[in-house]
């Protein structure tokens, strides 16, 4: 069975990485993508994200602007994470692909309302802006959504963007607590999982010998993308954040973790975008996320080179 899904996403190398592994994949039918300001503002987002499309050759799936600022707070970006262009570590050509002209909270909107209850996943992996607007534009959506499967929150890992918040929640808390309370079924991919998720040099290399473009692409953008871990966390590798949601969907069974409940803080005067993961079930609220920890790193990094490799 085929998985209809949304990208909403803010790329960012890992983001790209996880676009070429959905777009790899023929068990995941992706609708659309839609970008969102995050690692950088949107017009940088909109355009990494029709750059990767067209690297990949899939220019038959639309990419779409979404919000190009949170909710109701200033915009915070990772230029020192992902350099200037948000894309840093390989120069691709400006893509021919068009952004559609069709609001991107419209196009999630529109989509929910045009498919069948329970059968498009959302996948964000970047700020919840564009998921919770939709919400918030048309509130029948959200018993339509099969599930939501999103790369944010730390709990044992604590923060990378301050002590206490991982970067996507961090950057709209608002909207991360709108989700978070939806009812939604979610899958949440926090910095717990994900820097486990590490590259090594050997894969690298294999990425850069792939034939054709997209494997290259790859390890210029985790070469560019692993420095910034190396430097703070002293770690070897880039933690492949956001291509956990997708291998997630591709492989459930690589990952372990817990149904439990998480809240978003949006009020803590140091603790603002934490996600409370009641890892230990202490507080008796009603669990509503699925929260991972663990991965099968070696089977991850297996699966997603022989799926980039499938690419041009
Ligand atoms: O904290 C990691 C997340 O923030 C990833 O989605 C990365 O792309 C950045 O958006
Ligand atoms: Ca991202």
């Amino acid at each position: 069975m085929v998985q209809k899904i949304i990208i909403d996403t803010d790329p960012g190398q890992d983001d790209a990485v996880a676009i070429l592994l959905a777009l790899a994949s023929p068990e995941l039918q992706v609708l659309g993508l839609v970008a969102v300001a995050g690692n950088v503002p949107l017009a940088l987002t909109e355009l990494n994200t029709r750059k990767v499309v067209e690297l990949s050759g899939r220019t038959d799936v639309p990419v779409f602007a979404g919000c190009d600022r949170p909710l109701s707070r200033d915009l915070v970006t990772a230029e020192h994470v992902h350099g200037k262009t948000g894309l840093d570590g390989i120069d691709l050509p400006e893509p021919t692909l068009p952004l559609q002209a069709q609001h991107g909270v419209d196009f999630i909107v529109e989509t929910l309302r045009a498919h069948d209850a329970g059968t498009v996943t959302l996948v964000p992996i970047g700020p919840l802006t564009n998921i919770a607007e939709a919400f918030r534009r048309a509130p029948d959506i959200i018993g339509r959504v099969q599930q939501i499967v999103l790369m944010g929150g730390a709990y044992f890992e604590v923060g990378n963007i301050t002590p206490a918040a991982e970067f996507n929640i961090y950057v709209d808390p608002e909207a991360a607590a709108e989700v978070f309370a939806s009812g939604v079924p979610l899958v949440v991919m926090p910095l717990d999982v994900t820097h486990k998720a590490l590259t090594d040099r050997a894969w690298i290399e294999a990425m850069r010998a792939l034939p054709g473009r997209c494997g290259p692409a790859v390890a210029g953008w985790t070469d560019f993308f692993e420095r910034f871990d190396t430097a703070k966390y002293g770690s070897v590798g880039a933690p492949l954040h956001d291509p956990c949601t997708i291998a997630w969907l591709l492989h459930p069974d690589l990952f372990e973790g817990r149904h439990i409940n998480v809240e978003i803080e949006v009020d803590g005067r140091w603790t603002t975008g934490m996600t409370v993961a009641d890892w230990w079930r202490v507080s008796g609220r009603a669990p509503n996320a699925l929260f991972l920890k663990d991965v099968d790193r070696d089977a991850l990094f297996d699966m997603i080179h022989d799926r980039i490799a499938r690419l041009p």
